[in-house]
C-alpha cells in the first residue's frame, strides 16, 4: 500500500466494474486488478476496449477526490506542511540543469498556411466524469461552439494539477494518463500528431516532481495516447506563428525562479525581437490569488522578457478552478482552471485588480496598472447559487466526514448529559468533567485551526471570530442535544444501553445537523474571504468546466475562445468498433459546449 492509498480510503474504489454505462454512478467496489501491461496492450492500438472494465481500459476510472474525508484531510495537511517546511529540499528544479534545454517550435511546417490552434487546460486530474469530459472535447476533430467551428488544436498546454490529491505514478495513470489516452488513443490520420506540454501545479509538486518528470519530461519524445510529449523540463518555451511565443514558468514552493530555469529562459529570450508577442503561463493567477507571490512573475517579466522589447499580451494560469478575465488595453490576465477538478467560486472576485499588486514588496517592480474584470464563468450570480447549495451537497458528498463529526457530537452530547445528570462531588465530579473538558478544548481548537489562513498570510480578527463562533455553534448543538436526550427515559438505563441507543438514534440525526452547522459556517466565513476554498471543496461540484481554445490566424491575430461546459457527462459507453484514433469511451448524450464570453481578439 502506498502512502497515497493510505491517505485516500474512499478513493481506492474503482468507479465501475464492467458496466457499460455507469461510470458516472456511485463508486462500486471490486473490479479485477489491472495487469501491469494492460495500458500498453490496448495503448498500442491492437485491441480497443470492449467494455469499461479497468482490465480492458488499462486504468481504473476514479470518483472525485473526497476532500472532506477525515483521513485525506489529515494526510493532505501533513503533505502541505511538509511541502511548505521542506519544499526547498524536495525541489528538483536545479537538477534539471542536466536535462536538454530546447526551444519547441510549434509553427506549422514550411509551405502550410501560417496559422495555428492551441489549447490551454488546467486543474484536470480528478474524477473521471469531469476529467474525461474535457479530454474528450479536446480530442474531438472539431467543436462547433455557437456556430463557430473550432478545429482540434495542434498543441495542448496543461497549466498544472494534472493529478489530485497527490502525485504518484498510479494516480497519474488513473486520473490523467488513462483518461487522456482513452480520449485520443492514436495520432489522428488527418494531420500532424498534436503535442502536449505540461506545467506542474502544487498537486504535481507534492512528491517533489518525481512522477511528473517521469511522465512528461523524458529524454526522448514520448506519447500519451495520440498526443506526443516533447518537453525535457518542468518549464518550457514554445515558438508559435507570427512572432507569438509561449513561455511557461515553474514557480512552486518558495516563489522564486531557480538559476537553471532563469538561464534557460535567458537563452530562449535571445530569440525574441522587439514587437514579438508573448503568452506567459505561470502556475497560479497571483494577480488575485496570493498577490505577494506576483513578485516572481513580475521579476520574470522585468528581467527576462522586457529587455527584449517583446510585449506580454496575455498571462494565463490555472490553480483557481474557474474562468476569469481581467483586462487592460495592453494585457489580458486570464484564469482558466476548469479542466476537471471541483469548481471554485467567481462571486468573490474583485471588480478590478491593480497589477503588480500593492502587496508586491519588490522596490523596482513594473508600473502598476488597473485591470478590470471583464468576464467570469460561471457568472457571479450562478456562483452564488452554487455556494448556497452547500446544505444539500455537503451531506450528500461527504459521508465519512459526517460519520466522524456525528460520532464526535454523540460523545460530546453524552459528556454534557453526564455532567448535568450526575450530581457527584469532589473527585467523582472531577472525573466526570474531564472528558467534557477534553472534548470542548478539542472542538474549539479544531474550529479555530480550521479558520486559520494559509501559511504566509496574517491571521486577522475574522479568523479568530469565525473559528470561535464555529466552535460555540457546535457546543450549542451538543448542549441542546443533551437537553433533548435527558427528556428521554434512556439515560438511566444500565451501560451500554444508552450508548447503543445514542449510536442508533442520535448519531445519524446529529451528523446531518452538524453537517449543516459546518455548511452555515462555511457560507458565512466565505463572505469574509475565509475558507472560501473549503466551501466549494466540500461540495465537489464537477460541472461548470472550461478550457481555452486559441487561434493565431494568417494575419497574426490571436483569438481566444473560452469554451464552457455547463454539465459534464455522467453516462458513458465503450466504443469498441471505432477507428484507432477515435475515443474508446463515448458519452451517451453529446456534451453541450458554449462560450463563457465573446471571443477575445488580440492583435
Ligand atoms: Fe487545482
Amino acid at each position: 500500500m502506498t502512502v497515497d492509498d493510505a491517505a485516500t480510503p474512499d478513493d481506492t474504489a474503482p468507479l465501475t466494474a464492467g458496466a457499460d454505462h455507469s461510470l458516472g454512478g456511485s463508486p462500486i467496489g471490486g473490479g479485477p486488478p489491472v495487469p501491469p501491461d494492460a495500458g500498453e496492450r490496448v495503448g498500442a492500438g491492437r485491441v480497443r476496449p470492449a467494455s469499461l472494465d479497468p482490465y480492458d481500459l488499462g486504468f481504473t476510472p476514479r470518483p472525485p477526490v473526497p476532500w472532506l474525508n477525515p483521513v485525506l484531510l489529515a494526510g493532505t495537511a501533513v503533505r502541505v506542511l511538509l511541502a511548505e517546511l521542506f519544499g526547498a529540499y524536495l525541489d528538483k528544479r536545479e537538477l534539471q540543469d542536466a536535462l536538454v534545454a530546447d526551444l519547441y517550435d510549434e509553427r506549422p511546417p514550411a509551405g502550410d498556411p501560417e496559422e495555428m490552434w492551441l489549447d490551454y487546460v488546467a486543474d484536470l486530474g480528478d474524477g473521471f466524469d469531469g476529467t474525461y469530459s474535457i479530454a474528450y472535447l479536446l480530442a474531438q476533430r472539431e467543436l462547433i461552439v455557437e456556430g463557430t467551428v473550432l478545429p482540434r488544436a495542434s498543441a495542448v498546454v496543461m497549466g498544472g494539477d494534472q493529478v489530485y490529491p497527490t502525485a504518484s505514478g498510479t494516480q497519474y495513470e488513473n486520473r490523467f494518463k488513462g483518461p487522456y489516452r482513452a480520449a485520443l488513443p492514436e495520432a489522428p490520420p488527418d494531420g500532424p500528431r498534436p503535442t502536449l506540454y505540461a506545467l506542474p501545479g502544487n498537486h504535481d509538486w507534492y512528491d517533489g516532481l518525481t512522477a511528473f518528470l517521469r511522465l512528461f519530461a523524458r529524454v526522448e519524445e514520448g506519447h500519451i495516447g495520440g498526443w506526443r510529449t516533447r518537453q525535457h523540463r518542468s518549464y518550457f518555451a514554445l515558438r508559435l506563428p507570427h512572432r507569438w511565443w509561449l513561455f511557461a514558468i515553474d514557480v512552486q514552493f518558495g516563489a522564486y525562479l531557480d538559476e537553471p530555469q532563469l538561464r534557460y529562459f535567458r537563452q530562449m529570450a535571445t530569440r525574441l525581437d522587439p514587437g514579438d508577442r508573448v503568452i506567459l503561463c505561470p502556475p497560479s493567477p497571483n494577480w488575485v490569488h496570493e498577490p505577494a507571490a506576483y513578485t516572481t512573475i513580475d521579476y520574470f517579466i522585468r528581467r527576462i522578457l522586457k529587455p527584449t522589447g517583446a510585449e506580454i499580451r496575455v498571462i494565463v494560469a490555472g490553480d483557481l478552478h474557474h474562468y476569469a478575465r481581467y483586462s487592460h488595453p495592453e494585457r489580458e490576465l486570464i484564469t482558466c482552471g476548469g479542466g476537471g477538478a471541483y469548481l471554485f467560486p467567481t462571486h468573490r472576485l474583485p471588480p478590478e485588480v491593480v497589477v503588480p499588486p500593492p502587496e508586491n514588496v519588490v522596490q523596482r517592480d513594473s508600473p502598476r496598472r488597473k485591470h478590470v474584470l471583464a468576464g467570469t464563468y460561471p457568472t457571479k450570480q450562478r456562483s452564488r447559487r452554487f455556494a448556497a447549495g452547500v446544505f444539500t451537497r455537503l451531506p450528500l458528498r461527504n459521508s465519512s466526514f459526517l460519520g466522524v463529526i456525528g460520532l464526535l457530537h454523540m460523545l460530546l452530547m453524552l459528556a454534557f448529559a453526564n455532567s448535568q445528570q450526575r450530581v457527584g462531588s469532589g473527585v467523582a465530579q472531577s472525573l466526570i468533567s474531564v472528558p467534557l473538558g477534553v472534548l470542548v478544548v478539542f472542538v474549539m481548537g479544531s474550529t479555530v485551526a480550521f479558520a486559520a489562513p494559509r501559511a504566509g498570510q496574517q491571521r486577522g480578527w475574522q479568523h479568530w471570530t469565525l473559528g470561535i463562533g464555529h466552535g460555540l455553534a457546535h457546543l450549542g448543538l451538543a448542549a441542546a442535544g443533551a437537553w433533548a436526550w435527558l427528556q428521554l427515559p434512556l439515560f438511566g438505563l444500565p451501560f451500554p444501553v444508552p450508548l447503543l441507543a445514542a449510536a442508533v438514534t442520535y448519531l445519524p440525526v446529529v451528523a446531518v445537523l452538524a453537517g449543516w452547522v459546518v455548511g452555515a459556517y462555511l457560507l458565512i466565513a466565505s463572505m469574509l474571504n475565509v475558507n472560501v476554498n473549503e466551501l466549494f471543496a466540500a461540495q465537489g461540484i464537477f460541472d461548470a468546466k472550461c478550457f481555452l481554445r486559441m487561434h493565431i490566424d494568417r494575419e497574426g491575430t490571436l483569438t481566444i475562445y473560452p469554451v464552457a461546459v455547463d454539465r459534464v457527462s455522467r453516462k458513458w459507453r465503450a466504443n469498441p468498433d471505432g477507428a484507432p484514433h477515435e475515443p474508446w469511451i463515448e458519452p451517451e448524450q453529446p456534451i453541450a459546449v458554449h462560450l463563457a464570453e465573446a471571443p477575445i481578439k488580440i492583435r
